[in-house]
């Protein structure tokens, strides 16, 4: 069943819709939903199941059955993190209490947040990432990475060399765990590219930017490319925006993807959110395509392999000699063998000759006799 699309107000990206029920009943196959999740990189799934306690198990179990399972974070509770307009205390894992909401402009809603990647301070960020609406609605908006960087790269080589070259310092303090404080502090490539040189993953997020330490004579064309960059990014060119209502999820491919937020003050929201990491996707779409035992996952994804260029290669299988007696085995071993043989043979020949010959038994002649 094709998905239905949501107007955009811009041409640079496209969301699909899915509704929950109809994923449910089987009447949308899973790989069209995976393969949306990926590219374009922006679904949204109507008629979410409710979540009247705002506890995540909506999400947690959607993310479970077709995502590959919420990415949980070691410092926190709950695999899941709540954001909204409200102070809310009495919601497990919130980080929107007057003590912390403040501490970030990701969690103080009534801020606006420039366009980003989630986890873009993370070695690995997860790959993708779902905005549960739970009550309310707000606005997002969304830029496709790719789009940006494909265009820097035919506009101005130039810079798209600098942020596919140099990292971007960054970093962050968290205060706000009961563990202690969490700091990061990173120089990820904004553009990465893969080993063929084509485009891997956008890792963004400016508000963490931190002072850059790169060569004197390298600074003004990074930040030439950087300024670049954030006016693609947000220019009406490339930036569309949505509204995202209570029972709907918004599901990105976090390394392509890009979203933020309008100043929701005056709004009414909660949403819930998680990350599902590459591997945990990987596997979910390796799982749907396990229809017949050949085409199993191989030992290579336990190995974390990156892409789906395992499937359908299973390592060769070698044919098990039977164990060999120790007798066979070696130079020494193949002349004790001779030797053994020798003594047989010549065992054997005394046998024979043992019956025949005139002083082991009765010849046929004496007993003639
Ligand atoms: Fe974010």
């Amino acid at each position: 069943m094709a998905p239905h699309t949501r107007s955009a107000h811009s041409s640079s990206i496209s969301t699909s819709l899915y509704r929950y029920a109809e994923l449910a009943a089987g009447l949308t196959p899973r790989g069209e939903l995976q393969r949306a999740l990926i590219d374009p990189g922006a679904t949204i799934i109507e008629g979410m199941p409710d979540d009247v306690d705002f506890s995540g198990a909506a999400l947690a179990e959607f993310a479970a059955e077709y995502l590959g399972g919420l990415q949980k974070h070691p410092r926190r509770d709950n695999a899941h993190w709540t954001i909204s307009t409200e102070e809310m205390s009495e919601v497990a894992n919130s980080n929107m209490v007057a003590a912390t909401r403040g501490a970030t402009n990701a969690y103080d809603t009534s801020k606006q947040l420039c366009n980003h990647t989630d986890q873009s301070l993370y070695g690995t960020p997860g790959l993708l990432l779902a905005f549960h609406c739970v009550r309310g609605e707000g606005n997002n908006s969304l830029t496709d990475g790719f789009a940006v960087a494909a265009a820097l790269k035919e506009r101005h080589p130039e810079h798209y060399e600098q942020l596919t070259t140099y990292g971007m310092n960054a970093g962050r303090h968290l205060g706000y765990y009961r563990s202690g404080p969490l700091c990061f502090d990173t120089a990820h490539k904004v553009l990465q590219l893969d080993a063929e040189g084509g485009l891997a993953r956008v890792q963004y997020h400016e508000s963490y930017r931190t002072p850059l330490t790169l060569p004197y004579d390298v600074f003004p064309k990074y930040m030439a490319a950087l300024d670049s960059f954030y006016a693609l990014v947000h220019s009406g060119e490339f930036q569309t925006h949505l509204t995202l209502k209570k029972g709907e999820c918004l599901v990105m491919n976090n390394w392509r993807t890009m979203h933020g937020r309008a100043g929701l003050a005056g709004k009414s929201r909660t949403i819930i959110g998680g990350t599902i990491t590459r591997e945990a996707s990987t596997r979910r779409c390796a799982r749907r395509r396990c229809k017949t035992p050949a085409s199993r996952p191989t030992r290579r994804w336990a190995c974390r392999a990156p892409d789906s260029s395992t499937w359908g290669r299973r390592p060769k299988r070698r044919r098990r000699r039977p164990p060999q007696p120790p007798s066979r085995c070696g130079v020494f071993g193949r002349r004790r063998q001779r030797s053994l043989s020798r003594r047989r043979r010549r065992r054997r020949r005394e046998r024979r000759s043992a019956w025949s010959g005139p002083h082991h038994g009765p010849s046929l002649t004496a007993a003639v006799v």
